[in-house]
């Protein structure tokens, strides 16, 4: 339903996408994972036909964004990384204009308008208000719920939940798994992987305009080496002794900063966290606090370019990373 070939996008100089493909089937969440910078609304305003891309196509529902636009948006529903509401309209009114921009007639739009107010918690919101008054995330709520409205084959959501608090985000990941058991495909962008875990039976990682990984959410995370032990402390002579010392036990640490924190892995969790705070002991480390935690986006990026999330590669870089598939044996590099 949604499909990326070998799309490529430049912006002066700067390349923002660099060669992205991406299919994702009917019924389905894929997840686009990615730091800031990586290139995720730059695809999903080529998947919208907000922006052309320089090489490679990609096509809504089997329409080519390049050829035919209208079909395209027409099977597409978006909701963008900044929510678009028309500020002079109600809540509902809104809904309903964009309800009848797809063609639906005026009294089914308005019914859908209130079936997704309710379902969104807007519909406790005085009469008459206009969403020109509304909070941050009334407004995110109200611009996800336009993308809904007239239940398109695809939807594609930019950082969906950015700036929603815990009930708004648990909702709006209700209605994000709702359409894909309609079987609606559904593409999302997120800078947490504790989102895309939740939501998507597929993640890509993007990184520099490339997909660098690509799998379920737990091949992911077994990738980025499962549980984790962070360890903060007061000295910095305390850091590399710390790092001799977990090594000793066997526990593999996987980043260390200036910062005065250490973070290792963790595979037996509660036993390995037990097993480094008494080696730290032993060692006499002094340790001002530990914690046990999933993997995070750092992690797995950490794993998959060998540095921080948010730092790009070096440009010009002799070999480009190349797509890791994480439900697959690894894949033979190609060579140059
Ligand atoms: N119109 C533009 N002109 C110049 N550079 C652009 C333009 N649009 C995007 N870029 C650049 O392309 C890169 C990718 O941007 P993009 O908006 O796709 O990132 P993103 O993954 O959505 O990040 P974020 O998580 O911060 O939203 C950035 O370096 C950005 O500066
Ligand atoms: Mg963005």
């Amino acid at each position: 339903m949604i499909s990326l070939q070998s799309i490529t996008k430049s912006f002066g100089t700067f390349q923002a996408l660099d060669g992205v493909n991406l299919e994702v089937p009917a019924g389905t969440v894929q997840g686009l994972l990615g730091p800031n910078g990586a290139g995720k609304t730059t695809t999903v305003r080529v998947l919208t036909t907000l922006l052309e891309p320089d090489g490679g196509d990609a096509s809504i529902a089997g329409h080519s964004v390049r050829t035919q636009g209208d079909a395209a948006r027409r099977s597409l529903g978006v909701s963008g990384q900044y929510a678009a509401v028309d500020d002079k309209l109600t809540g509902l009114e809104n809904l309903t204009l964009v309800g009848q921009l797809y063609g639906m007639r005026r009294r089914a739009a308005k019914a859908r308008a209130q079936e997704l107010l309710e379902h969104f918690r807007l519909d406790g919101v005085p009469m008459g208000q206009r969403a020109g008054s509304y909070s941050g995330g009334m407004r995110r709520r109200l611009d996800l719920a336009g993308a809904l409205v007239a239940r398109p084959p695809v939807v594609i959501l930019d950082e969906p939940t950015t700036g929603l608090d815990p009930r708004g985000r648990r909702d709006t990941w209700d209605a994000i798994s709702a359409l894909a058991e309609d079987g609606t495909a559904v593409l999302l962008t997120t800078q947490y992987l504790e989102e895309a875990d939740e939501l998507a039976d597929s993640i890509a990682v993007i990184d520099g305009g490339r997909i660098v990984a690509e799998g379920t959410p737990a091949a992911l995370k077994a990738q980025a080496g499962g549980s984790h032990i962070d360890l903060a402390f007061e000295l910095s002579d305390a850091v590399p002794a710390a790092r001799a010392a977990l090594s000793r036990i066997g526990l593999e640490v996987t980043a260390d900063d200036l910062s005065l924190r250490l973070s290792a892995t963790a595979p037996r969790r509660q036993e390995s966290l037990q097993a480094a705070l008494n080696a730290l002991a032993e060692a006499q480390i002094e340790v001002v606090e530990a914690s046990l935690r999933q993997p995070t986006l750092d992690d797995v990026f950490l794993k998959i370019t060998q540095r921080p999330a948010g730092v790009r590669a070096v440009e010009g870089s002799a070999t480009g990373p190349s797509t890791q598939h994480f439900d697959a044996p690894a894949r033979e590099e190609a060579r140059p």
